[in-house]
């Protein structure tokens, strides 16, 4: 069996960690076994922190195929992406193409495959934010749209799908067996409750930064002595109003709270250097640290030990909730409902007084880890049941 993986930007990276893995374990196991494996990349991210960086650190195989597509707005990305996609796969002739998330790079690598008639498989699919002015919203319909294997991370995401008239789901929607073996020969698309590779990589990952990652240290910070924030959503980078809001939240929360340390994407300290009348950064917010994006293993271990979670990423919302931090998300809506009704994120939104208002009170709070909370994420095995419905 071949199979190509499409990836092209950050958590694509850390969502093929665990996959890649688990081919290799089947190869381990099986050792007649013919999966063929063939990596594409299509260069959306391309700046060492954004994209090298988790190759080196997971150890992740070069890509067979590096598109170098790079930035630009949405059609000429995509574009360019989609007709590269297609040259390879003309080549390659995959059994199957498998895409992850919600990015243009998910959207080239479905569509490309889906037009050469070449079954694909979407790691994440069904998940709704039923904002349709969200790029990756656009992405995750018309991918899911086109998918053959709707590789769910949740049941949530699996009701979403059902109410779009995706009928054929295994289990019910329930967390996958590993009994169930490769798909049915259902003609139609076929929807499955998988479990959230993101948590696989959590799970395989926190032991070795644990180990090496040294960002407590170099930062000067302490456990549980400070927020973490991230931000890079374009609602709020593009946004000069909603940007200033987020960032005078995060001054006055390191000013009258904790210090706060946010690793800026390049979308958002490009948007900041255009904003002229920013809030007081630097010298008046001395205790706000923006930094360049870090690793992944640096990042695990800021999220384990901070006190609070400021994000509008997917991805870190959930890994606030892995790790039983508290997150405020800076948007109106969550993918990720599960974790707003466990009670470990909340929307705050984008605006300053709320933002610092909210971040203030739970930094008052003692955070009672026993909570107890529902594992909606799956056990760390998602990316075998991947594997083993391809077939
Ligand atoms: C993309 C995804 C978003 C995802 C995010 C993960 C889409 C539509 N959006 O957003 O869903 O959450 O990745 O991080 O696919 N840039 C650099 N260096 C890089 C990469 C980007 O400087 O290595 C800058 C460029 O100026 C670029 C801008 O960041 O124009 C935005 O990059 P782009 O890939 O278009 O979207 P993201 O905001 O990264
Ligand atoms: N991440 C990272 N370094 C950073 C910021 C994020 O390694 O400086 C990781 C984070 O731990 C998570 C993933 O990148 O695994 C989330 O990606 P991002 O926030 O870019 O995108 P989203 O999840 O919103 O699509």
């Amino acid at each position: 069996m071949r199979l190509v993986n499409v990836v092209g930007a950050r958590p694509q990276f850390i969502k093929l960690a665990p996959v890649l893995k688990a081919i290799e374990q089947h190869k381990i196991r099986e050792p007649g076994c013919s999966i063929e494996e063939v990596l594409i990349h299509t260069g959306q991210h391309y700046d060492y922190r954004m994209s090298g960086v988790f190759f080196d650190e997971l150890g992740l195989k070069a890509p067979d195929h590096h598109l170098g597509v790079g930035s630009g707005s949405h059609g000429q990305q995509t574009g360019d992406m989609l007709k590269a996609i297609e040259e390879v796969l003309l080549q390659i002739r995959p059994d199957w193409v498998i895409v992850y998330g919600d990015t243009n790079s998910t959207l080239a690598g479905a569509l490309a495959a889906a037009k050469l008639h070449i079954p694909v498989a979407h790691v994440e699919a069904g998940l709704r934010s039923f904002n349709r002015r969200m790029p990756e919203e656009l992405n995750r319909v018309v991918t899911d749209r086109i998918s053959d294997l709707l590789l769910c991370p949740t049941e949530t995401a699996v009701d979403n799908l059902r109410r779009e008239g995706f009928t054929h789901v295994l289990n019910d929607g329930r967390l996958l067996p590993f009994d169930h073996g490769p798909r049915t020969t259902h003609n139609g698309p076929v929807a499955a409750n998988v479990g959230d590779v993101m948590y696989d990589s959590v799970l395989l990952y926190t032991e070795l930064a644990e180990q090496k990652s040294d960002v407590l240290s170099r930062l000067g910070i302490t456990t549980g002595e400070y927020a973490l924030a991230t931000v890079h959503r374009a609602e709020n980078t593009d946004d000069p109003q909603r940007l200033r809001g987020i960032f005078e939240g995060l001054a006055r929360v390191a000013r009258e709270g904790l210090p706060v340390i946010a690793p800026l994407h390049p979308r958002t300290r490009q948007a900041l250097s255009r904003t002229s009348n920013l809030p007081p950064l630097g010298s008046s917010a001395p205790r706000l640290t923006l930094v360049e994006p870090v690793s992944y293993l640096d990042m695990l271990m800021l999220e384990k030990n901070a006190r609070v979670v400021l994000t509008d990423s997917g991805g870190v919302q959930k890994e606030a909730f892995f790790f039983r931090v508290p997150c405020l998300t800076l948007r109106g809506e969550t993918e990720w409902t599960e974790t707003v009704e466990a009670r470990w994120n909340s929307l705050v939104g984008c605006e300053s007084h709320e933002v610092a208002r909210v971040a203030l009170l739970v930094l008052d709070r003692t955070v009672a880890n026993s909570l107890s909370v529902p594992e909606p994420y799956g056990d760390g095995q998602a990316a075998q049941r991947v594997l083993s419905l391809l077939g």
